[in-house]
């Protein structure tokens, strides 16, 4: 479909086809969702709410949907459940953050995760007794700090859940959060684990009905969607402690691409996973700020350092905030290994590891601009 044949012919031509879309043209031209100012006023004032009695973190969680047709049947879509997202806040809300769980509609969530459908179907758990239904003696056990941890959560109002379904959706939520949290400055976190998909149909070129299979083969084109890492960073928060991810399916990948992408968007981390070891290791990736002279310490205090493989590669360039670092910059790597670090607790969770690393180097960040 062309411009001209745009089901939206009232909104600006998107640029040419075979195109690559800036943030500002991407925002100029697609449509922001139905509940953009909704979940805009609910986000600020939840804020507004907790800022200088806690800190804020933005959790973004589960993977964003292209839809192929307007009157959506059929969409693209990614293996992402949320697992990361929703295990990450719950920690981030036991140590005492405020926080804004952004998620892809029905991916797990914080709490009811430990219930899933799939794996721990919450009838399983019950047993009838008299006329009452109670948990069995051995679930009650797991269940009791989840329901105490939940019930905490939901009577201080400590977390705000905003949902999304397309990457459109997430793209005009992800731009609202970082305009609402800037004024937080240094307090506020921002933890993308969210899968956002680099590809996208723009409104011009989707199919207003179900697109009809009698016409044989089906081919699309899809645009870019444009990295929006660079202006959350430089222009809508640029105080905020930013953490993105960074997944890929082979190991060898993970610290050049990580290290690109601090280069490129001058944010503070890049956390590394590969597909299938996700849930066991994790590398952290980061300027070193401390000359190696002064020890392999890092910046932070606290956190389970004395546990982790860390190691301070290249020359030393200052940690400058939004700067084109150049390849040749000092990187810290430090990778969280959950075998090493669970004592043997077969319980334990990466995220706890992880969240305890990010608290240590948030404090920092905070007490450096002091
Ligand atoms: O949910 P789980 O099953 O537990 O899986 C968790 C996870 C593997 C999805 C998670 O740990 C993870 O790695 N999330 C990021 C995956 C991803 O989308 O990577 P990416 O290379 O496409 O993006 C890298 C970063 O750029 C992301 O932090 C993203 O927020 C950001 N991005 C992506 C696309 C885009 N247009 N703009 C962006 O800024």
């Amino acid at each position: 479909m062309s411009a001209a044949t745009s089901p939206h012919p009232s909104r600006a031509a998107s640029p040419t086809p075979g195109r690559e879309f800036s943030t500002e043209s991407y925002f100029n031209t697609q449509r922001p969702p139905a509940r953009l100012e909704v979940q805009t006023e609910a986000m600020r004032s939840f804020v507004q709410k907790w800022d200088g009695k806690r800190r804020v973190v933005l959790v973004t969680s589960g993977g964003t949907t292209v839809p192929l047709e307007s009157n959506t049947v059929r969409f693209l879509d990614n293996f992402s459940a949320g697992t990361r997202g929703a295990t990450s806040a719950e920690y981030f809300l036991s140590a005492g953050y405020a926080v804004v769980f952004m998620h892809r509609l029905h991916s797990l969530r914080p709490f009811s995760r430990h219930y899933s459908h799939s794996l721990n179907p919450f009838l399983d758990l019950l047993t009838i007794s008299g006329d009452s239904v109670v948990a069995t003696p051995e679930q009650a056990k797991h269940l009791l700090p989840v329901l105490r941890a939940y019930n905490r959560a939901h009577d201080e109002g400590t977390m705000l859940s905003i949902d999304f379904q397309t990457v459109n959706d997430y793209l005009w939520l992800l731009r609202a959060a970082g305009q609402v949290m800037a004024p937080l400055e240094r307090r506020g976190m921002f933890y993308l684990a969210a899968a956002v998909s680099d590809f996208f149909l723009p409104d011009d070129k989707v199919a207003e009905h179900k697109i009809q299979s009698a016409k044989g083969s089906l081919h699309l084109e899809m645009d870019q969607v444009p990295k929006v890492l660079r202006p959350l960073v430089q222009e809508w928060t640029p105080e905020g402690y930013i953490v993105s991810f960074k997944l890929e399916t082979d190991d060898n990948f993970l610290i050049p691409k990580a290290r690109a992408a601090l280069a490129r968007y001058g944010h503070q981390l890049v956390i590394g996973n590969e597909l299938h070891t996700r849930k066991y290791r994790v590398v952290f990736v980061e300027r070193a700020i401390t000359p190696p002279a002064s020890g392999k310490e890092g910046y932070f205090t606290g956190g389970v350092r004395g546990l982790v493989d860390k190691r301070i590669t290249g020359a030393m360039t200052p940690p400058l905030r939004g700067a084109q670092t150049p390849g040749g910059g000092a990187y810290e790597e430090t990778w969280l290994e959950l075998d090493q670090l669970n004592g043997g607790d077969k319980e334990k969770e990466i995220e706890e590891y992880i969240i305890g690393e990010l608290v240590a180097r948030h404090e920092a960040w905070i007490a450096a601009k002091k």
